[in-house]
């Protein structure tokens, strides 16, 4: 019988299309705009903002480029805040950038929250990592002029990004190619089978998902980051795909996202993993502030590239984390972030997970950093 096969990010969970509820935010917010993929509402919430030719945006100088992507081809220029190799930012160059820019980006790295937001500048909150997270009272995302999130990384959902716009609101166009949500329900419907418990189900799913997966391949050829470099060189045609309307089954699935529930269950996950696997995690993430929904643990090991290989041989697919950054940073002025970028991967504690599923995490975890050293 195979093992179940647990990924990162979640499968969609055909109880999230039977359920109706009423939508909890950023879904419920009258600025609200779900779109095809995140770059999408990146793009939409630089153009609802008027940020374009002429204009300068603070970046983090730690990201995953698809957020520099979307401003470069929106033709502004970027001027980078510096990011400690803790993950924290450094609140005083944070500051000292966004007086010299005409709005400032801030990410919520994993779900975590942010730096402080700073006074006087347009703010665009990168909530990607941090749909349902709160910060204190203040959910993850409410606070800027502009928010944007990734439902797709959370909620098992075929696509879909979302984009707020505090005071206002602005309209996606078109619908994603309906091949690509062909292919997208369909690996996510296998993805459902292959973390099952039923063997039933998960034999000949595990199969086909391995088989069909591009990541899976990647990982055994060694070659999962020129996957992620391939995402960028884009085009503006296709950041305007990315910014069409989410498909209809993702608008009708997050009905049944039940926000609550899925930030106990991913919370209950990571607080299995600290358990079991304390020295690994960045000393930044040791500790799940209240409220915060985190979207996976991030792991720091020096065979990052093996480890991930191991984990997959025994039915984790974790992902490496940011890998290379955005060409337009220059690395060596930045070169304190370049050892992160080689030994940073993540583990999944998402919402489909039982204990029973993180029991074989933490163990699978455990066994490939030790087999990854040796
Ligand atoms: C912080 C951050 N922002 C934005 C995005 C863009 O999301 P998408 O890949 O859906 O375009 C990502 C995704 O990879 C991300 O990690």
């Amino acid at each position: 019988m195979s093992d179940p096969l647990m990924s990162v990010y979640p499968p969609l969970e055909p109880a999230t299309l039977v359920t109706r509820r009423s939508l909890q935010f950023p879904f419920n917010s009258d600025g609200l705009t779900l779109t095809h993929l995140g770059r999408g509402a990146i793009w939409l919430a630089l153009k609802a903002l008027g940020l374009g030719p002429g204009h300068r945006l603070a970046m983090p100088a730690y990201h995953c480029g698809s957020e520099v992507e979307a401003a470069r081809l929106a033709g502004i220029e970027v001027v980078f805040y510096r990011v400690l190799p803790t993950l924290e930012v450094d609140h005083e160059d944070l500051f000292r950038v966004s007086r010299q820019c005409h709005a400032t980006y801030l990410i919520s790295y994993y779900g975590f929250p942010m730096p402080p937001l700073p006074p006087g500048t347009l703010v665009i909150e990168d909530a990607a990592h941090a749909l349902f997270s709160y910060d204190g009272g203040a959910a993850i995302g409410s606070r800027g002029a502009a928010a944007i999130f990734c439902p797709r990384k959370s909620l098992g959902v075929p696509d879909g990004g979302a984009v707020l716009i505090r005071d206002g609101h602005i309209e996606a166009q078109g619908r994603p190619p309906w091949k690509r949500m062909a292919r997208s329900m369909a690996s996510q419907s296998m993805g459902w089978a292959a973390q099952s418990r039923a063997g039933v189900l998960r034999a000949p799913a595990t199969k086909v998902f391995r088989k069909v997966s591009k990541a899976e391949q990647a990982v055994e050829e060694g070659t999962l980051t020129e996957v992620v470099i391939g995402e960028w060189n884009l085009e503006v045609a296709d950041l305007e795909v990315a910014a069409s309307k989410s498909s209809r089954m993702t608008e009708w699935a997050v009905h049944g996202a039940d926000g609550e529930a899925i930030r106990r269950h991913r919370r209950r996950n990571y607080a299995i993993l600290l358990n079991a696997l304390p020295d690994v995690v960045p000393p930044r993430f040791r500790g799940l502030p209240d409220g915060v929904a985190p979207l996976y643990y991030p792991v720091r090991v020096p065979q990052r590239d093996r480890t991930i290989a191991e984990l997959q041989k025994r039915g984790v697919r974790s992902i490496e984390i940011w890998p290379v950054p955005h060409p337009l940073l220059d690395r060596r002025r930045f070169a304190e972030l370049e050892p992160l970028r080689h030994e940073m991967l993540a583990l999944p504690v998402h919402q489909g997970l039982s204990e029973w599923h993180m029991e074989q995490v933490a163990k699978a975890a455990r066994e490939a950093i030790m087999a990854a050293h040796r």
